[in-house]
């Protein structure tokens, strides 16, 4: 008999993760209502980039927080017939942008990087949506804006996003433009009241009829502009227009004969979740999930996964990167080599804690004929940089803070990295997010897996995957099962309230480990599996995601079992 799973016996979501089913395609968003937008444009024919694109646009308007127009993201896509690419739509630092921007004159970091207009990168994602789009969309282009057009003229604020407004009004309320948009009286929407965008609604017009272009040269990119010269931000008409999602290679590797593929740099990710895996792989069996043994493995890779990722990763077009060392089976024995079982390791100088108040959201789609999209899009803080564009009625992005804006010193997510990603004028700034694609052993589609959290995306999109493919759980329960995370520095073992059992932690403690609950929970993971005849979607029961089914190509509604 295998041995047990150790759960927390307080642990609660074991049965709030609920499946949906359909073999005529699946979405999963972090809003029910954004997965509906995306179920609409399947069953009006269009395929998972068609789909996708709907979902991007509805995600601005009912997911403010994190879903957006003011950010950026990844795709990664695997046709139905296996061909697999990605989609690189990270901002990119202004033009003026300079490596000390963001150091006062106490040689200390500001919050510059993360309030207000000099947080802003130069916006990704309509120019992604656009280039997804344009290279393997079906529909045309004027259409899929639709729905989160309808959207923003009117829709009802959920409980969800009620709190989170609420947690955000202290931001959005040092901007006029935000707390007109977001706040009445200085308070948060009530759950239930209708809002209207009527500005975003407008935009969303505009780039719907004009195209992706719009946005970088037309009325939107002069208001974005006006807005960068009332604050006192830096990006300029120029900056909007030289910016190019960027087609990469997938980063690819195989683990105990499945192969996942994951986001290449500007995005740590992918290069991160090869490393982890790479060396959990020379571990078998695995000691069973929840146990002491297991945690104390996953912990420790995740250390040293954690020392390459800050110490060498950045944007590639400015930075060389030791990939081919950092991939080898070489480097995961190595690894391995470090871990002494039974013994916490501990993590050597300059190789930060993870706050998670912050918002991005992960989504994943697939059609009926089974191709793919897994893709996370952020403003990164909870509602960005807090500044909505003026006349246009969407939320700008604070990513400018994902770089090191003092090398060698935590930023937002606690993460001490280095030169590879210092400020550098038109540069990516290292992402953690992980957009990924799993293949079964036979070489078709498994999972579509990502999830929100800052640091926490690597170790939560790897600990989901391992769930179903090392410890054979159903999708929902990978999904709900409790997470750890350890990121390096701080040497801190991380794991969800009522996460772990007494007796794992105690065990924990006892090899040396200094651990540390955390309240609430890590991340929101928005995932498809492959089934016999068709597709299960799980939406993570933790930040009030949706999944939604697709019920036929021609007409009527899916099934919506989003949790509110
Ligand atoms: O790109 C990154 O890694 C971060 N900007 C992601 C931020 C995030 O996931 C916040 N969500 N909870």
């Amino acid at each position: 008999m295998a041995p047990k799973a150790d759960f927390g016996v307080e642990w609660e979501l074991l049965e709030t993760a609920r499946p949906v089913e359909s073999e005529n395609g699946v979405v999963v968003s972090g809003h029910p209502l954004a997965s509906r937008a995306g179920v609409e444009i399947l069953e009006r024919g269009g395929n998972a980039i068609d789909a996708a694109v709907a979902v991007g646009f509805a995600l601005a308007v009912v997911l403010p927080t994190a879903g957006n127009i003011g950010g950026g993201g990844y795709l990664v896509y695997r046709s139905a017939v296996g061909e697999v690419r990605a989609l690189d739509y990270r901002e990119t630092a202004p033009s003026a942008a300079t490596p000390d921007m963001y150091i006062g004159p106490d040689g200390e970091p500001t919050r510059d990087s993360l309030v207000g207009h000099l947080a802003v990168g130069v916006p990704g994602s309509v120019a992604g949506l656009a280039a997804m789009h344009e290279e393997l969309g079906s529909l045309p282009w004027a259409d899929l804006a639709g729905p989160a057009i309808e959207l923003a003229r009117e829709h009802r604020i959920d409980a969800v996003r009620h709190l989170s407004t609420a947690a955000g009004k202290q931001l959005l309320s040092r901007f006029d433009t935000s707390s007109a948009l977001f706040l009445v009286d200085g308070e948060a929407r009530s759950e239930g009241s209708a809002w209207s965008q009527p500005l975003l609604a407008a935009t969303l017009e505009r780039i719907a009829r004009i195209g992706g272009t719009e946005f970088y040269g037309g009325e939107t990119a002069e208001l974005l502009v006006a807005e960068m010269e009332r604050g006192g931000g830096l990006i300029t008409r120029q900056d909007l227009l030289d910016y190019r999602a960027i087609w990469r290679e997938p980063v690819v590797f195989e683990y105990r004969g499945w192969r996942l593929y994951s986001m290449p740099p500007s995005s740590s990710g992918g290069v991160t979740q090869a490393i982890l895996f790479g060396a959990l792989e020379g571990f078998d069996p695995l000691p069973p999930f929840g146990s002491h043994e297991l945690v104390q493995l996953e912990t420790e890779v995740m250390r040293w996964a954690f020392v390459d990722r800050n110490q060498y990763l950045g944007d590639p077009d400015f930075v060389e990167m030791p990939l081919e060392r950092l991939l080898s089976p070489k480097h995961a024995r190595e690894i391995r080599e470090r871990i002494v079982r039974g013994v916490a390791g501990s993590t050597p100088p300059f190789t930060g804690v993870t706050q998670e108040s912050a918002q991005t959201t992960h989504y994943s789609v697939v059609d009926g004929e089974g191709n793919a999209a897994s893709i996370t899009t952020t403003l990164n803080g909870a509602f960005g940089s807090g500044v909505t564009v003026r006349g246009a009625g969407f939320l700008l992005n604070n990513e400018m803070d994902d770089f090191a804006a003092k090398p060698g010193h935590p930023n937002l997510y606690g993460l001490v990295q280095g030169e590879a990603n210092a400020v550098a004028p038109g540069k990516r700034m290292l992402s953690s997010m992980s957009p990924t694609i799993v293949e079964s052993e036979d070489g078709e589609l498994l999972l579509v897996v990502g999830t929100p959290g800052g640091s926490t995306i690597i170790t939560s999109v790897f600990q989901v995957i391992s769930n179903v493919l090392d410890h054979g759980m159903s999708l929902a329960e990978a999904v709900a099962a409790p997470r750890v995370h350890h990121q390096a520095l701080p040497d801190i073992l991380f794991y969800e309230e009522a996460g772990l059992s007494a007796r794992t932690v105690r065990a924990l403690e006892e090899m040396g480990y200094e651990l540390q609950e955390r309240a609430g929970y890590s991340g929101d993971i928005n995932a498809i599996q492959a089934i016999d005849g068709g597709w299960v979607g799980v939406a993570d029961p933790r930040r009030g995601s949706g999944a939604m089914a697709a019920a036929s190509t021609s007409g009527t509604r899916g099934r919506d079992h989003g949790r509110h």
